[in-house]
């Protein structure tokens, strides 16, 4: 990976907005590369990837993604909007290849020989509803890899949930075993950051071991 670091991750965690509207400028090619490489390189369960993702720069198909998205402004305003999916069927289709790279890196021929079997135990007894929060969950890590290598890099971005499914399935042709996760807006803001809402106390969300005990640090 090219290191194009302007920020410490702390720091661009710590600074890292929603952004409410970009400047449009264009992403030039390797930037969008790294950003987009540092999602691919989440981990997963089973490390079976089952993220898939559509990249938009074209005017044309940002416009009409900001249709699909209650017209949402930013989505047309962004250098690039990455639209996040995941595939119901991918772990059918890339077992083999999981298990080849996985080979490659010193897998176990044991490690394999179960994961052969538990893969498709595991994920064919899904209803759609656990598949689609099996996706959400693989999907939103790689998401988040990307948002924060974007602000590593020193630009803006914007998650977004605010899409209608149909829509985004017919502006992108998507397959109909593809379930979209998330959006993604990369750029650079334009105007003023948005206020920063604040975050809970650490003792209202976190316990030590057991729920509604205090984490002693
Ligand atoms: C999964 C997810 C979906 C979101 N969807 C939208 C959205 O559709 N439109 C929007 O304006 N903001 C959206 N947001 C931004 C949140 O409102 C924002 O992250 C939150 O208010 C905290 O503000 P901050 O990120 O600036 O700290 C989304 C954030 C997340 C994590």
């Amino acid at each position: 990976m090219i290191n194009k670091a302007k920020k410490s991750l702390s720091q661009a965690i710590e600074e890292r907005r929603a952004t409410p509207s970009f400047d449009g400028a264009p992403i030039p090619s390797e930037d969008l590369r790294q950003i987009l490489e540092a999602g691919l390189h989440a981990p997963s369960g089973y490390n079976m990837q089952p993220w898939r993702f559509v990249v938009v720069q074209s005017t044309e198909q940002k416009r009409r993604l900001r249709a699909a998205s209650y017209n949402q402004g930013k989505v047309e305003e962004a250098s690039a909007v990455v639209v996040a999916c995941g595939d119901a069927d991918g772990w059918r289709k890339d077992l083999d290849l999981m298990l080849e790279l996985g080979r490659k890196g010193g897998m176990p021929e044991s490690y394999a020989a179960q994961a052969r079997s538990s893969v498709p135990n595991y994920l064919s007894s899904f209803s759609s509803g656990q598949m689609q929060a099996w996706l959400n969950k693989q999907v939103m890590l790689a998401l988040t890899h990307m948002m924060l290598m974007a602000e590593v890099m020193g630009y803006d971005t914007a998650p977004m949930e605010g899409f209608e499914q149909d829509k985004v399935h017919e502006v992108f042709r998507l397959p109909l075993s593809y379930w979209v996760v998330a959006l993604l807006a990369i750029g650079h803001a334009k105007g003023t950051d948005k206020f920063y809402g604040g975050r809970f106390e650490m003792s209202h969300t976190v316990f030590g071991e057991e729920y509604g005990k205090p984490l002693k640090l």
